[in-house]
């Protein structure tokens, strides 16, 4: 269609994906045979079949279990170079990627392996698909803070590779207040920080990470229309959201898209950016994603205009390097 046509036509940054989100069933089942895992699904349609969450746990359930096929260095590069192909496809010409290393290390796979594969994808998309990209690592929020600090120090020795910390996983009940104290460390160690806000959990953790984690970015942010006050704030130091809003229809979070906070949000003059969040998983990339929410809710070209253009302007690109693409 023409909508689609103009969307696909965008170049686009992407601000929220997990890699480990990108892993199709077909590459999950090729992996589990290559290196002799056995699987609970027959078949990648059984394991489609699966696919259907009520809410955000039930879906991290079925992620960290995907994740267990993934053991080499060349799995990890695998993953990644399918997702930049994805990039190249659609084009999203910068990428800020998140990754998981303690969904790994608590299986027994070196830190080394994970980034090592991830960063050989991300240096050959760059030589060879002009693709730039920034790794950003998230702690898992229901683990404790001896973790995320163990995890932390892991990535010390790749501060040249890695930009930011991040905090993902099951949001209620695990508040940003928790890895305060990690996150102060990771600050003065020179990392940026990002942390999923307001997505399933109140706008309490909105503010928790703007105050306490010092976030560049809030990851989602939905529920912080419910909060007025902090809503200027955020418009007035123009902290982007990072908003998916496939995910929010998968996981739940909104009823349908029609009833989605995005153009509320970004009417109001918040740094809205719309991603693709883990699109093996909620049925759609970045293209997509723009897509679904453009129909939903009747966003016009100039609308669309804009959300590409903020998702630059919410990238970790220097402001010279974002003007080349504004
Ligand atoms: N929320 C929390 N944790 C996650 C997500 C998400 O959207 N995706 C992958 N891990
Ligand atoms: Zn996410």
């Amino acid at each position: 269609s023409d909508l689609s046509n103009f969307i696909a036509g965008l170049p686009k940054a992407e601000l929220h994906l997990h890699i480990e989100g990108t892993l199709e069933p077909e590459l999950l089942f090729k992996l589990a045979q290559r290196n002799q895992i056995p699987l609970k699904y027959q078949s990648v349609d059984e394991l489609k079949q699966a696919y259907r969450f009520s809410n955000l746990q039930d879906f991290l359930n079925i992620y960290y279990e995907g994740a267990n096929v993934l053991r080499e260095e060349q799995d990890f590069y695998d993953l990644t170079w399918a997702y930049l192909l994805k990039c190249r496809e659609q084009h999203v010409v910068h990428t800020e990627i998140f990754f998981d290393p303690q969904t790994h290390t608590s299986r027994g796979i070196l830190f080394a392996t994970v980034i090592n594969g991830i960063n050989h994808a991300l240096q050959d998309a760059h030589d060879k698909l002009g693709i730039s990209s920034r790794l950003i690592m998230c702690f898992l929020r229901h683990l404790d803070e001896a973790s995320a600090f163990q995890a932390l120090e892991q990535a010390l020795d790749y501060k040249d590779l890695i930009v930011g910390v991040g905090l993902d996983s099951s949001e209620k009940g695990n508040p940003p207040s928790k890895f305060e104290r990690v996150f102060a460390k990771a600050r003065e160690e020179g990392f940026l920080t990002v942390a999923h806000a307001g997505e399933e959990g109140p706008v309490e953790y909105v503010r928790e990470a703007v105050d306490l984690l010092k976030v560049f970015r809030i990851d989602h942010g939905n529920a912080s229309i419910n909060d007025e006050q902090l809503a200027v704030e955020l418009v007035r130091r123009q902290i982007p959201l990072t908003v998916c809003p496939l995910s929010n229809l998968a996981l739940k979070v909104v009823p349908d898209l029609e009833n989605h906070p995005l153009k509320k949000l970004l009417d109001r003059g918040l740094l809205v950016t719309v991603n693709s969040d883990d699109p093996a998983y909620f049925g759609g990339y970045i293209n997509e994603n723009y897509l679904a929410i453009a129909e939903a809710l009747s966003l016009s070209k100039a609308d669309l205009c804009l959300l590409a253009k903020n998702s630059f302007r919410g990238s970790l690109l220097t402001a010279k390097e974002q003007e080349k693409h504004l």
